[in-house]
Formats: structure tokens, C-alpha cells, sequence
């Protein structure tokens, strides 16, 4: 078969998935092998036709050559700017970095940015994106699962600061997703894990069948099996486009349902160090377990079925009890002072996301220092 033919039997067989944002919208594109259409996806919004192809130090050598060759059928001139991998590239330092190298390069308003990485380049190059000269187009080709199902969607970019995760950043959509499930095939064992933390949370948030399917397939979906995780990844895009579309900005209360779990993984992160010995979807995993555990306790949730979350992390091979996270341990203490570093904390009490079961994930604003303290002091008691 010709590498044109190949070519267009993969652009058909892409699932596009719109985000419905007015004069912001977008599609998000998902098949395999798509990166080769790169240059089709973004040639719209790069008028210059020069592109700024971002990239960390893992992915630039697996899969730049293959974003680069396809920016490049489609005519586009790319400029490739490598910076290192992990999450400390996140940061002033690494947001100086990629400015200057744009304004040594002399960027124009007008050139498109596009970034090829997980979730720390999309967060990054995102925000670079929309600072830079008041404002650039970009596009987002996630190479992580968690990028896929969650940071490339949604318009949140940010880096990280001395006092916490995520706390400088702006909403900046981006103008086109492109997900290729084939690069997901060089992502550590580990990694992919931990992105399927991401992809259970859109069943207990408001998708019970979807969750009972995961059940069924997850373990087996961790390692691989190309139909399935399809089903996953698009899946996923969609429940987070449906809540993206209705609360862009996070102001009608729905959006911070994408945060179940968070508020604890958030606490266990920041303690453990940002280091690579807990992952963020690896600390999100637990968090949701707790959110379930203390959602039962507090006669929210039927035992029955927090019981059944904890059962299906643990099958997919999280680690649940707090206790034993790696990069602890940690004092139930610490874990509620990071916790208090919420951006939704207020007046000594924290929104915490909830649930009434599977499915039914709700917003619980008011939740009180005092109650979370006692809830950690007994799991962190508990034998
Ligand atoms: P990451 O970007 O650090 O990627 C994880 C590791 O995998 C890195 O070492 C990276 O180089 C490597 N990698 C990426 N793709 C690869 C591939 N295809 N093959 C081999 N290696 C590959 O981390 P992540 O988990 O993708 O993202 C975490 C970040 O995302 C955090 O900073 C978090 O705050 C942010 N986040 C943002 C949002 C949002 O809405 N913007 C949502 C969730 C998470
Ligand atoms: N990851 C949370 C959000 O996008 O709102």
C-alpha cells in the first residue's frame, strides 16, 4: 500500500471529537498513526507557515522526526525547541527558556506553536503560547495517556511555582488536538498507569457503564490491546469536552468535578517532591480512593461501592493506602497543609469533590480543616 493511501485510510479512520467554544472552538483528532497529518491539522492556523515544534528531551528523539515530516508535507517551515524532560521544566526557569528561544528565533504573533510532549509541554508551551507577544496559536499533539484523555483538552496551561503546582498560568485554548494512539507505544509502563487513574475518574465521575466496561478491561487496557484503548481515550476526550464546553472557565462549579481526587493527590505531590518517585496520576489514584472512602464514611456513598473503586485501582496495580505511597511517609499534618494550597481554599475550609457513588461525583464546598485533619488522622492510624 502507498504511504498516500496509508495516509488517507488513517485521516478517515480519525475520530474527531469537537469542543464546542463559540469562537474558541475546536476538534480534537484521534486515530493511529495520525502525526503523520500533523502538517494537515495545523497548516490552517500557521499563516506564516513557520512552526514552533516544542518538545522534551524523551520525546524529541522518538517521535520529533515523525511530527517534524509531517509539518513538513504540508509545506510548513519547523523551527524544533527541545527542552528537558520532567516536571521542573514547568517552572520560571523552563517558561524563560522557551520565551527567549522564541524571541531569539524572532517569533511573529502570527507563527504557530505546537506542542509534542505530555502534559508538561502542553501545560508549558500552552502557557508560553499565550503570553508570548499577548498571544500565540497553538496546537497540542499529547504523546502521554494523561495527556490525551486530560491536560491537552481544556485550555489550562500553567507552570509551576515555589508555592505549588499550577498556580501561574491562564486559560488559552488550543486551536486543534491531535491524538495518535501510536505514540503511546514508546510510553513507559509506568507512565500509561498512571494515566489510566485519568481515564477511570470520567466513570466515577458521571459514566457508571463506562466504568463497568473499564472493569472489565482495564487491567488488560494498562498493556495494551489498540481497540480498547481507542474506546478509552475517546471516551475520555468526550466527557471532559461535554464538561469543558459547559464551564470553560471553571466558574459554573461543573468543571471542578475533573478535580475528584485531586485535592488529596494534590497534599501527597507536593510532599513527595514533584521527583518522579509519585506520579501525579499515581498520588490521583489514591486520592480518589480516599474521596470514596471518606464519601462512604460520611454516609455519602454506599460502602458497597467504594469498596468496588478501591477494588478495580488496586487491580489495575495502584497503590491506595496513603501510607505506603511512595515518597512518604507523610504526617497527616503536612498532608493537610499542602492540602490547604488549593486554589479553592478559603477561610479554612476546601471544596472537595464527592460522591453519592459511581458516577455521581458532586461538589462539596465548605468542607472544614478540622473534619479533613480527623478523617487523615484515622486512615493514617488505622492497622
Ligand atoms: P510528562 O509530560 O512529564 O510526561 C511523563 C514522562 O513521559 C516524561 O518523562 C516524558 O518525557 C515522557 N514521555 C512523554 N510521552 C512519551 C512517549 N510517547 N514515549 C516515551 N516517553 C514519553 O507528564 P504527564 O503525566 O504527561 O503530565 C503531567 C503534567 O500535566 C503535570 O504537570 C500536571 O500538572 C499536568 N496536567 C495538566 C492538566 C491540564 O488540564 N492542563 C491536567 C492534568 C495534568
Ligand atoms: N484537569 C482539570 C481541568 O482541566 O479542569
Amino acid at each position: 500500500m502507498s504511504s498516500e493511501t496509508k495516509r488517507l485510510e488513517a485521516m478517515q479512520a480519525a475520530t474527531v471529537i469537537p469542543i464546542g467554544l463559540g469562537d474558541r472552538s475546536y476538534r480534537i483528532s484521534c486515530g493511529f498513526g495520525l502525526i503523520a497529518q500533523a502538517g494537515e491539522v495545523c497548516a490552517p492556523f500557521a499563516p506564516t507557515r513557520r512552526v514552533f515544534l516544542v518538545t522534551d528531551s524523551h520525546v524529541g528523539p522518538l517521535w520529533g522526526p515523525a511530527a517534524v515530516s509531517g509539518l513538513e508535507d504540508a509545506g510548513l517551515r519547523v523551527i524544533p525547541l527541545q527542552l528537558e524532560a520532567g516536571e521542573q521544566t514547568k517552572s520560571w526557569g523552563g517558561l524563560a527558556a522557551l520565551i527567549d528561544a522564541l524571541a531569539a528565533e524572532r517569533a511573529e504573533r502570527q507563527d504557530l506553536i505546537v506542542a509534542l510532549g505530555g502534559g508538561v509541554i502542553g501545560d508549558l508551551a500552552g502557557f508560553a503560547a499565550g503570553v508570548f507577544k499577548r498571544g500565540m496559536d497553538f496546537v497540542q499533539i499529547p504523546t502521554t495517556l494523561l495527556a490525551q484523555v486530560d491536560s491537552a483538552v481544556g485550555g489550562k496551561t500553567a507552570i509551576d511555582i515555589e508555592a505549588g503546582k499550577n498556580l501561574v498560568g491562564l486559560f488559552h485554548q488550543p486551536r486543534a488536538v491531535l491524538v495518535d494512539y501510536a505514540v503511546l507505544d514508546t510510553l513507559p509502563l509506568r507512565e500509561r498507569r498512571a494515566g489510566f487513574a485519568e481515564v477511570i475518574k470520567y466513570g466515577l465521575i458521571n459514566n457508571r457503564p463506562f466504568f463497568d466496561w473499564l472493569k472489565a478491561e482495564g487491567a488488560a487496557l494498562v498493556g495494551g490491546g489498540s481497540a480498547t484503548l481507542a474506546h478509552a481515550v475517546t471516551t475520555s476526550i468526550r466527557s471532559k469536552a461535554a464538561i469543558v464546553a459547559a464551564d470553560e472557565r471553571e466558574t459554573a462549579g461543573l468543571r471542578a468535578l475533573l478535580n475528584l481526587g485531586h485535592t488529596f493527590a494534590h497534599g501527597f505531590e507536593a510532599l513527595a517532591g514533584y521527583d518522579g518517585r509519585l506520579l501525579h496520576g499515581e498520588a490521583v489514584a489514591c486520592g480518589m480512593a480516599l474521596a470514596f472512602d471518606y464519601s462512604a464514611r460520611i454516609g455519602l456513598c454506599p460502602e458497597a461501592e467504594a469498596h468496588e473503586v478501591a477494588t478495580l485501582l488496586e487491580a489495575v496495580g495502584f497503590q491506595i493506602d496513603p501510607r505506603k505511597l511512595p515518597g512518604g511517609p507523610f504526617a497527616p499534618e503536612a498532608v493537610l497543609e499542602a492540602m490547604a494550597q488549593d486554589k479553592k481554599a478559603s477561610g479554612g475550609k476546601l471544596t472537595l469533590i464527592l460522591t453519592e457513588g459511581i458516577g455521581r461525583a458532586k461538589i462539596v464546598p465548605g468542607v472544614d480543616f478540622a473534619s479533613i485533619l480527623a478523617y487523615l488522622n484515622e486512615i493514617f492510624g488505622e492497622g
